[in-house]
């Protein structure tokens, strides 16, 4: 199954609560909130606090993607705000394998990212690690971007990988994600797809969700059948 994330960053920051209400009642399945620091991304958008308002006003869970430095000092806080998915760049971590099991050991799923231009063989040991790997499709820091078209050939070769290994980490994108590349993504391995200006832009966000949702429901196929 293909799940779509709205990215909240591409909402109005006073009326989160409606945007994610919106979105939900849309089929929307995962909340992707986008936690910058201004060191890492030169862009500063929201911490714990955000994430516990908004904990309360969804079920979905929210998939908490942290673009800052020293990640590990900050994973308990947002577990604690509600955070049920969390994911950090491999580029912020030296002890990758210590995060993402300080992650697993207070009940969130953890994911790792890589930035476009960041070699996936600096993931490969740790994917038995993770629930899910974000390939930035995109240079993080801002939403509106345009997807960088060489990170689909990316997104096959991961596929493959965690096949080979007999893993079950699912693939997320994000980054210019929208209904121009869906079809390419989700046939390439991607299952869950962040959306943020492409839904948030939109005069009827919840028209652009199910308009999304069934293109890359028509678009998946059996991933065994790729190999
Ligand atoms: C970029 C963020 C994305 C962003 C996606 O650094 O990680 O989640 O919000 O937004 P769009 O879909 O507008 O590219
Ligand atoms: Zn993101």
């Amino acid at each position: 199954m293909v799940q779509i994330a709205p990215s909240i960053l591409a909402a109005d920051f006073a009326d989160l609560g409606s945007a994610i209400r919106l979105t939900e009642s849309a089929g929307a399945e995962v909340i992707h909130v986008d936690v910058m620091d201004g060191h890492f991304v030169p862009n500063i958008t929201m911490g714990p606090p955000v994430v516990a308002s908004i904990r309360k006003v969804t079920t979905l869970p929210l998939d908490v993607h942290l673009m800052i430095e020293d990640p590990d000092a900050y994973i308990q806080p947002f577990v604690d705000a509600g955070a049920d998915w969390i994911s950090v760049h491999v580029e912020t971590c030296p002890h990758l394998d210590r995060t993402l099991q300080l992650i697993r050991s207070l009940g969130a799923k953890p994911g790792v990212v890589l930035n476009p231009a960041t070699s996936l063989s600096t993931v490969d040991e740790a994917l038995r690690l993770v629930d899910y790997v974000l390939v930035m499709t995109v240079n993080p820091g801002f939403g509106g971007q345009r997807f960088l078209p060489y990170t689909l050939e990316k997104v096959q070769r991961l596929r493959k990988v965690i096949q080979h290994k007999g893993l079950s980490a699912k693939i997320e994108v994000d980054g210019g994600v929208g209904l121009d590349n869906v079809p390419d993504l989700v046939k390439s391995g991607a299952s869950i797809l962040v959306v943020g200006s492409q839904i948030f832009g939109d005069l009827d966000p919840a028209a652009a969700v199910r308009k999304l949702k069934a293109l890359a429901e028509r678009c998946a196929v059996d991933p065994q059948a790729l190999a």
